[in-house]
Protein backbone atom coordinates (compact mmCIF):
# COMPACT_ATOMS: atom_id res chain seq x y z
CA UNK A 1 0.00 0.00 0.00
CA UNK A 2 1.49 3.33 -0.89
CA UNK A 3 2.55 5.43 2.68
CA UNK A 4 1.21 8.40 3.19
CA UNK A 5 4.24 11.57 3.06
CA UNK A 6 2.61 14.82 4.53
CA UNK A 7 3.34 18.51 2.04
CA UNK A 8 3.68 20.48 4.86
CA UNK A 9 2.56 24.34 4.30
CA UNK A 10 2.97 27.01 6.57
CA UNK A 11 0.31 29.42 6.50
CA UNK A 12 2.32 32.92 6.89
CA UNK A 13 1.84 36.73 6.58
CA UNK A 14 3.71 39.43 9.03
CA UNK A 15 1.15 41.73 8.71
CA UNK A 16 -1.73 40.77 11.20
CA UNK A 17 -5.49 40.16 10.47
CA UNK A 18 -5.33 39.54 6.89
CA UNK A 19 -7.22 35.87 7.02
CA UNK A 20 -4.43 33.38 8.20
CA UNK A 21 -5.99 31.43 10.72
CA UNK A 22 -8.99 31.84 8.55
CA UNK A 23 -7.53 30.30 5.56
CA UNK A 24 -5.67 27.29 7.91
CA UNK A 25 -8.85 26.41 9.24
CA UNK A 26 -11.08 26.42 6.33
CA UNK A 27 -8.61 25.11 4.14
CA UNK A 28 -7.25 22.35 6.32
CA UNK A 29 -11.00 21.27 7.00
CA UNK A 30 -11.72 21.07 3.14
CA UNK A 31 -8.79 18.91 2.60
CA UNK A 32 -10.68 16.81 5.27
CA UNK A 33 -13.83 16.67 3.11
CA UNK A 34 -11.55 15.86 0.13
CA UNK A 35 -11.08 12.97 2.35
CA UNK A 36 -7.45 13.71 2.39
CA UNK A 37 -5.75 13.08 5.83
CA UNK A 38 -5.10 16.37 7.10
CA UNK A 39 -3.48 17.59 10.60
CA UNK A 40 -3.86 21.33 11.46
CA UNK A 41 -1.18 22.76 13.29
CA UNK A 42 -1.92 26.15 16.09
CA UNK A 43 1.76 28.14 15.82
CA UNK A 44 -0.36 30.86 17.57
CA UNK A 45 -0.34 31.69 20.94
CA UNK A 46 -3.40 33.53 20.74
CA UNK A 47 -4.58 30.14 19.93
CA UNK A 48 -7.65 31.04 17.21
CA UNK A 49 -7.17 27.93 15.26
CA UNK A 50 -7.76 25.85 18.89
CA UNK A 51 -10.67 27.13 19.27
CA UNK A 52 -11.92 28.06 15.28
CA UNK A 53 -12.20 23.96 15.57
CA UNK A 54 -13.90 23.64 18.31
CA UNK A 55 -11.49 22.46 20.98
CA UNK A 56 -11.98 24.20 23.95
CA UNK A 57 -11.69 23.10 27.28
CA UNK A 58 -8.94 20.67 27.41
CA UNK A 59 -7.71 18.77 30.47
CA UNK A 60 -5.46 21.24 31.89
CA UNK A 61 -2.80 18.14 32.14
CA UNK A 62 -3.70 17.12 28.17
CA UNK A 63 -0.03 18.95 26.41
CA UNK A 64 -0.08 21.21 23.57
CA UNK A 65 2.27 22.04 21.02
CA UNK A 66 4.29 24.19 23.88
CA UNK A 67 5.37 20.82 25.63
CA UNK A 68 5.95 19.39 22.23
CA UNK A 69 8.00 21.94 21.52
CA UNK A 70 10.19 21.36 24.72
CA UNK A 71 10.32 17.92 24.09
CA UNK A 72 8.18 16.98 26.76
CA UNK A 73 5.19 15.52 25.13
CA UNK A 74 5.10 13.52 21.79
CA UNK A 75 3.05 14.14 18.70
CA UNK A 76 0.71 11.52 19.47
CA UNK A 77 -0.02 12.72 22.96
CA UNK A 78 -1.26 15.99 22.00
CA UNK A 79 -2.84 15.41 18.35
CA UNK A 80 -6.93 15.31 18.72
CA UNK A 81 -9.31 14.34 16.62
CA UNK A 82 -11.98 17.32 15.34
CA UNK A 83 -15.01 16.83 14.77
CA UNK A 84 -14.28 17.45 11.05
CA UNK A 85 -13.67 14.79 8.64
CA UNK A 86 -10.32 13.75 8.25
CA UNK A 87 -9.20 16.95 10.19
CA UNK A 88 -6.86 16.08 13.43
CA UNK A 89 -5.57 19.45 15.49
CA UNK A 90 -2.50 20.27 17.20
CA UNK A 91 -3.80 22.52 19.94
CA UNK A 92 -1.99 25.52 21.28
CA UNK A 93 -2.77 27.27 24.68
CA UNK A 94 -1.93 30.78 25.57
CA UNK A 95 1.43 29.74 26.95
CA UNK A 96 2.84 28.87 23.96
CA UNK A 97 4.17 32.54 24.15
CA UNK A 98 6.90 31.07 27.08
CA UNK A 99 8.55 29.14 24.05
CA UNK A 100 9.69 32.95 22.56
CA UNK A 101 11.83 32.92 25.25
CA UNK A 102 12.43 29.40 27.12
CA UNK A 103 13.41 28.28 23.56
CA UNK A 104 15.97 30.98 23.66
CA UNK A 105 18.30 28.78 25.30
CA UNK A 106 18.14 25.53 23.14
CA UNK A 107 20.22 23.91 20.75
CA UNK A 108 18.80 23.56 17.44
CA UNK A 109 15.56 26.18 18.77
CA UNK A 110 14.39 26.42 15.54
CA UNK A 111 14.24 22.61 14.54
CA UNK A 112 12.13 22.19 17.04
CA UNK A 113 8.23 22.04 15.27
CA UNK A 114 10.19 19.74 12.41
CA UNK A 115 11.38 17.21 14.83
CA UNK A 116 7.67 17.05 16.26
CA UNK A 117 5.87 16.72 12.73
CA UNK A 118 8.16 14.45 11.51
CA UNK A 119 7.10 11.57 13.95
CA UNK A 120 3.17 12.00 12.93
CA UNK A 121 4.25 12.83 8.81
CA UNK A 122 3.21 9.53 7.36
CA UNK A 123 -0.31 9.53 8.82
CA UNK A 124 -1.49 12.54 6.94
CA UNK A 125 -1.57 13.58 3.54
CA UNK A 126 -1.40 17.28 4.42
CA UNK A 127 -0.11 19.04 7.30
CA UNK A 128 -1.08 22.95 7.86
CA UNK A 129 0.32 25.15 9.88
CA UNK A 130 -1.08 28.37 11.26
CA UNK A 131 1.11 30.54 12.32
CA UNK A 132 1.26 33.93 14.39
CA UNK A 133 1.31 37.60 12.95
CA UNK A 134 5.50 38.27 13.51
CA UNK A 135 8.78 36.80 12.48
CA UNK A 136 8.99 35.21 16.04
CA UNK A 137 10.96 31.59 17.29
CA UNK A 138 7.40 30.26 16.34
CA UNK A 139 6.71 31.79 12.67
CA UNK A 140 10.48 30.73 12.44
CA UNK A 141 9.61 27.11 13.46
CA UNK A 142 6.60 27.13 11.33
CA UNK A 143 9.10 27.93 8.25
CA UNK A 144 11.87 25.61 8.87
CA UNK A 145 9.07 22.67 9.26
CA UNK A 146 7.37 23.89 5.69
CA UNK A 147 8.25 22.41 2.30
CA UNK A 148 5.84 25.22 1.31
CA UNK A 149 4.27 28.54 2.33
CA UNK A 150 0.91 29.65 1.25
CA UNK A 151 0.71 33.29 1.78
CA UNK A 152 -3.05 34.88 2.82
CA UNK A 153 -3.13 38.63 0.95
CA UNK A 154 -5.99 41.13 2.10
CA UNK A 155 -7.09 43.17 -0.80
CA UNK A 156 -6.18 46.54 0.86
CA UNK A 157 -3.54 49.53 0.01
CA UNK A 158 -0.45 48.26 1.99
CA UNK A 159 -0.83 44.13 0.84
CA UNK A 160 1.69 44.33 -1.33
CA UNK A 161 4.62 45.93 1.52
CA UNK A 162 3.42 42.75 3.39
CA UNK A 163 4.17 40.56 0.52
CA UNK A 164 8.01 41.66 -0.33
CA UNK A 165 9.10 41.78 3.13
CA UNK A 166 7.79 37.76 3.16
CA UNK A 167 9.30 36.88 0.70
CA UNK A 168 12.69 38.72 1.70
CA UNK A 169 12.18 36.34 4.77
CA UNK A 170 11.58 33.28 2.56
CA UNK A 171 14.42 34.28 0.69
CA UNK A 172 16.99 34.21 3.76
CA UNK A 173 15.89 31.27 5.21
CA UNK A 174 16.13 29.08 2.07
CA UNK A 175 19.51 30.57 2.09
CA UNK A 176 20.36 29.63 5.84
CA UNK A 177 17.67 27.26 7.39
CA UNK A 178 15.81 25.26 5.31
CA UNK A 179 16.62 25.59 1.15
CA UNK A 180 13.54 22.99 0.58
CA UNK A 181 11.46 26.07 0.99
CA UNK A 182 9.22 27.83 -1.54
CA UNK A 183 6.51 30.22 -1.50
CA UNK A 184 4.20 27.69 -3.43
CA UNK A 185 1.22 30.07 -3.74
CA UNK A 186 -0.80 33.52 -3.06
CA UNK A 187 -4.19 33.83 -1.97
CA UNK A 188 -6.53 36.77 -2.07
CA UNK A 189 -8.63 37.12 0.84
CA UNK A 190 -11.35 39.41 2.04
CA UNK A 191 -12.09 39.74 -1.84
CA UNK A 192 -14.27 42.40 -2.75
CA UNK A 193 -14.46 42.34 -7.21
CA UNK A 194 -16.95 45.45 -6.69
CA UNK A 195 -14.51 47.66 -4.92
CA UNK A 196 -11.87 49.55 -6.98
CA UNK A 197 -9.27 49.01 -4.54
CA UNK A 198 -9.46 44.75 -4.99
CA UNK A 199 -8.83 45.11 -8.50
CA UNK A 200 -6.34 47.35 -7.89
CA UNK A 201 -4.34 45.17 -5.51
CA UNK A 202 -5.32 41.98 -7.46
CA UNK A 203 -3.56 43.86 -10.63
CA UNK A 204 -0.20 44.39 -8.90
CA UNK A 205 -0.20 40.83 -7.68
CA UNK A 206 -0.68 39.67 -11.02
CA UNK A 207 2.17 42.45 -12.65
CA UNK A 208 4.67 41.12 -10.17
CA UNK A 209 3.48 37.34 -8.87
CA UNK A 210 1.35 35.68 -11.61
CA UNK A 211 2.50 32.62 -11.41
CA UNK A 212 2.25 32.28 -7.97
CA UNK A 213 -1.39 33.70 -7.35
CA UNK A 214 -4.00 30.81 -6.58
CA UNK A 215 -7.04 31.43 -9.08
CA UNK A 216 -9.69 30.63 -6.39
CA UNK A 217 -10.27 34.73 -4.84
CA UNK A 218 -11.70 34.28 -1.31
CA UNK A 219 -14.69 36.70 -1.12
CA UNK A 220 -15.41 38.78 1.97
CA UNK A 221 -18.23 36.62 3.68
CA UNK A 222 -20.11 37.44 7.03
CA UNK A 223 -20.92 33.47 8.03
CA UNK A 224 -16.93 33.04 7.74
CA UNK A 225 -16.42 36.04 10.00
CA UNK A 226 -19.05 33.92 12.23
CA UNK A 227 -18.40 30.52 11.77
CA UNK A 228 -15.37 30.85 14.67
CA UNK A 229 -17.97 31.52 17.54
CA UNK A 230 -19.61 28.53 16.90
CA UNK A 231 -16.01 26.57 17.34
CA UNK A 232 -16.69 25.33 13.43
CA UNK A 233 -15.16 25.19 9.96
CA UNK A 234 -17.14 26.99 7.49
CA UNK A 235 -17.87 23.66 5.99
CA UNK A 236 -19.43 22.41 8.79
CA UNK A 237 -21.16 25.49 9.83
CA UNK A 238 -22.76 27.22 6.54
CA UNK A 239 -21.25 24.39 3.68
CA UNK A 240 -23.55 26.70 0.96
CA UNK A 241 -22.56 29.79 2.35
CA UNK A 242 -19.75 31.82 -0.74
CA UNK A 243 -16.85 31.35 1.84
CA UNK A 244 -17.13 27.72 2.29
CA UNK A 245 -17.45 27.31 -1.49
CA UNK A 246 -14.61 29.64 -2.24
CA UNK A 247 -12.26 27.21 0.48
CA UNK A 248 -13.59 24.02 -1.22
CA UNK A 249 -12.24 25.20 -4.50
CA UNK A 250 -9.22 26.58 -2.76
CA UNK A 251 -8.42 23.18 -1.27
CA UNK A 252 -9.31 21.86 -5.12
CA UNK A 253 -6.70 23.76 -6.61
CA UNK A 254 -4.25 23.83 -3.76
CA UNK A 255 -3.97 19.83 -3.44
CA UNK A 256 -3.65 19.58 -7.45
CA UNK A 257 -0.74 21.98 -7.28
CA UNK A 258 0.89 19.44 -4.18
CA UNK A 259 0.26 16.47 -5.82
CA UNK A 260 1.99 18.18 -8.80
CA UNK A 261 4.81 19.14 -6.72
CA UNK A 262 5.02 15.84 -5.09
CA UNK A 263 5.34 13.82 -8.52
CA UNK A 264 8.09 16.56 -9.33
CA UNK A 265 10.42 15.71 -6.25
CA UNK A 266 10.13 12.49 -6.25
CA UNK A 267 10.91 12.05 -9.94
CA UNK A 268 14.04 14.41 -8.92
CA UNK A 269 14.75 12.44 -6.22
CA UNK A 270 14.61 8.77 -8.89
CA UNK A 271 16.77 10.36 -10.98
CA UNK A 272 19.52 12.03 -8.38
CA UNK A 273 19.31 9.00 -5.71
CA UNK A 274 17.86 6.23 -7.63
CA UNK A 275 17.37 4.14 -4.24
CA UNK A 276 16.40 6.91 -1.47
CA UNK A 277 12.94 6.04 0.17
CA UNK A 278 10.62 7.52 -1.77
CA UNK A 279 8.68 8.83 1.63
CA UNK A 280 11.59 10.80 2.56
CA UNK A 281 10.80 14.13 1.89
CA UNK A 282 13.49 17.30 1.15
CA UNK A 283 13.53 18.51 4.48
CA UNK A 284 15.12 15.51 5.61
CA UNK A 285 18.16 16.52 3.81
CA UNK A 286 18.21 19.66 5.76
CA UNK A 287 17.58 17.62 9.14
CA UNK A 288 20.34 15.52 8.60
CA UNK A 289 22.82 18.25 7.64
CA UNK A 290 21.08 19.93 10.92
CA UNK A 291 21.95 17.52 12.67
CA UNK A 292 25.18 17.26 12.08
CA UNK A 293 26.14 20.57 13.32
N1 LIG B 1 -13.11 36.17 3.85
C1 LIG B 1 -13.48 36.76 4.98
N2 LIG B 1 -14.68 37.38 5.05
C2 LIG B 1 -15.07 38.00 6.21
N3 LIG B 1 -14.32 38.06 7.31
C3 LIG B 1 -13.13 37.46 7.30
C4 LIG B 1 -12.65 36.78 6.14
N4 LIG B 1 -11.40 36.28 6.42
C5 LIG B 1 -11.14 36.63 7.68
N5 LIG B 1 -12.16 37.33 8.21
C6 LIG B 1 -12.23 37.93 9.56
O1 LIG B 1 -11.17 38.86 9.67
C7 LIG B 1 -10.56 38.79 10.97
C8 LIG B 1 -9.09 38.43 10.82
O2 LIG B 1 -8.99 37.14 10.23
P1 LIG B 1 -7.95 36.06 10.76
O3 LIG B 1 -8.04 35.90 12.25
O4 LIG B 1 -8.13 34.85 9.95
O5 LIG B 1 -6.60 36.80 10.39
P2 LIG B 1 -5.13 36.44 10.87
O6 LIG B 1 -4.23 36.84 9.75
O7 LIG B 1 -5.05 35.05 11.34
O8 LIG B 1 -4.95 37.42 12.11
P3 LIG B 1 -3.69 37.43 13.12
O9 LIG B 1 -2.60 38.10 12.37
O10 LIG B 1 -4.18 38.21 14.32
O11 LIG B 1 -3.37 36.00 13.46
C9 LIG B 1 -11.35 37.75 11.74
O12 LIG B 1 -12.32 38.41 12.50
C10 LIG B 1 -12.00 36.90 10.66
O13 LIG B 1 -13.21 36.31 11.09
MG1 LIG C 1 -4.31 34.27 13.16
Amino acid sequence: MHKKSAYVTAISNQKGGVGKTTTAINLAASLGGLEKKTLLVDMDPQANATSGCGVYGLAADHPTVYEGLLSQASAVEIIVPTETPFLDLMPAKADLVGFEVEGLDLENRHAKLLHLLLQVRDKYDHIIIDCPPSLSLLTLNALCAAQGVLVPLQTEYYALEGLTRLTNTISRIQQSLNPTLELIGILLTMYDKRTSLSWQVEQEVVKHFESKLFQTRIPRNVRLSEAPSFGKPIIMYDICSKGAQSYIQCAHEFDFLIQQKQKEINHDRKQTTGSRDRNTYPTDTYLSSASKD
